[in-house]
C-alpha cells in the first residue's frame, strides 16, 4: 500500500514534523500542504480556519492520502473532531506537550508557547485541568516565531532578540519547562535552548505524533523509494529558497497552489 501521508499545516511549520515523521517513518511518501498565503491561522476564528483545514483536506484526499496528520495546534483546536466526524480516513492531531512538561517541572512552573487561537480554545484549558492540576501554567502566544520561520530566519541577532523577548519573561517567572505548542517553533529551538540555558527543558511533540502515525499504520505500509510533494498558496520561489533551512536532506517536488 503506496499512497502518500498527507501534512498541513497553516504554513512552513508543519516541515518540522515532516522532519520527525521522515525518522519515524523513512518508507512513506508524503504530501505536505502548507498555507503559508493565509499564514498565521493563530490570530484567525476558529471558523475560519476550519474551513480552509476542510479544503486542503479535500485537495490531500484528491492525492488518494491515506491518514492526515494536522502539524499545526491552531488547526487541531479549530477543526479536528469536525474532521473526524466528516471523512473516513484517520487523523492525527497536535497537542501541546503540557502532560510531560507537568511530569517533568521541579519548579511547579511550566511555560508554554502557542498561538493565541491554540491558546484560547476549551480544549486547552481542559489539557491544563486534566493533566497539570496544582502546576502553575504560564502561557505566551509568539506570533513572532511564525513570522521568523515563515521568513526562514532561524539565527541572527534579529531572531535572537525575538526569542529573548519571548521566552526570558516565563523563564523570570519561573518555568523550568517550556512547552513548544506550535508546530513552527522547532525550528527556533536551538536559539531557545541556548537563550533559555541547560537548566530549562524544552518539550516538542513532533516525534510522540509522527510514532502515533506510524501506529495507526500497517507494518507493510510505505516503500523502498518514497517521494515528497511540497504545496504551497504562498510563494514558491520563496518556499525553494527556504526549504533546505528547514528540511536540509530533502529532496521533493515543489509545487504552488491556490486551491481554488
Ligand atoms: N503552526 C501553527 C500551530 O501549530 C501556527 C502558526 C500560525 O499561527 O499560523 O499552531
Amino acid at each position: 500500500m503506496n499512497s502518500p501521508i498527507g501534512i498541513l499545516d497553516s504554513g512552513l511549520g508543519g516541515l518540522s514534523v515532516l522532519n520527525e515523521v521522515r525518522q519515524v517513518l523513512p518508507n512513506e511518501s508524503i504530501v505536505y500542504f502548507g498555507d503559508s498565503a493565509w499564514c498565521p491561522y493563530g490570530v484567525r476564528e476558529a471558523h475560519e480556519i476550519q474551513r480552509r483545514v476542510f479544503e486542503i483536506t479535500d485537495f490531500l484526499i484528491e492525492k488518494e492520502c491515506k491518514l492526515i496528520i494536522v502539524a499545526c495546534n491552531s488547526a487541531t483546536i479549530a477543526a479536528v473532531e469536525a474532521l473526524r466526524a466528516t471523512y473516513p480516513l484517520p487523523f492525527v492531531g497536535m497537542e501541546p506537550g503540557v502532560k510531560p512538561a507537568a511530569a517533568l517541572t521541579k519548579t511547579g512552573t511550566v511555560g508554554v508557547l502557542a498561538t493565541e487561537a491554540s491558546l484560547a480554545g476549551k480544549k486547552f484549558h481542559r489539557l491544563v485541568s486534566n493533566h497539570a492540576d496544582g502546576i502553575k501554567v504560564i502561557t505566551r502566544p509568539c506570533p513572532n516565531f511564525v513570522n521568523l520561520v515563515e521568513a526562514g530566519e532561524l539565527s541572527g541577532a534579529r531572531a535572537r532578540g525575538i526569542v529573548e523577548e519571548e521566552t526570558l519573561p516565563l523563564i523570570e517567572d519561573g518555568a523550568d519547562v517550556l512547552v513548544l505548542g506550535c508546530t513552527h517553533y522547532p525550528f527556533l529551538r536551538p536559539l531557545i535552548e541556548d537563550v533559555a540555558g541547560a537548566h530549562i527543558s524544552i518539550i516538542d511533540t513532533g516525534t510522540a505524533v509522527a510514532k502515533q502515525a506510524a501506529s495507526m499504520l500497517p507494518s507493510n505500509s510505505g516503500s523502498a523509494s518514497p517521494h515528497f510533494q511540497i504545496h504551497t498558496s504562498g510563494d514558491l520561489d520563496h518556499l525553494r529558497d527556504v526549504l533546505p533551512k528547514l528540511c536540509p536532506d530533502l529532496t521533493a517536488d515543489l509545487y504552488h497552489c491556490d486551491l481554488t
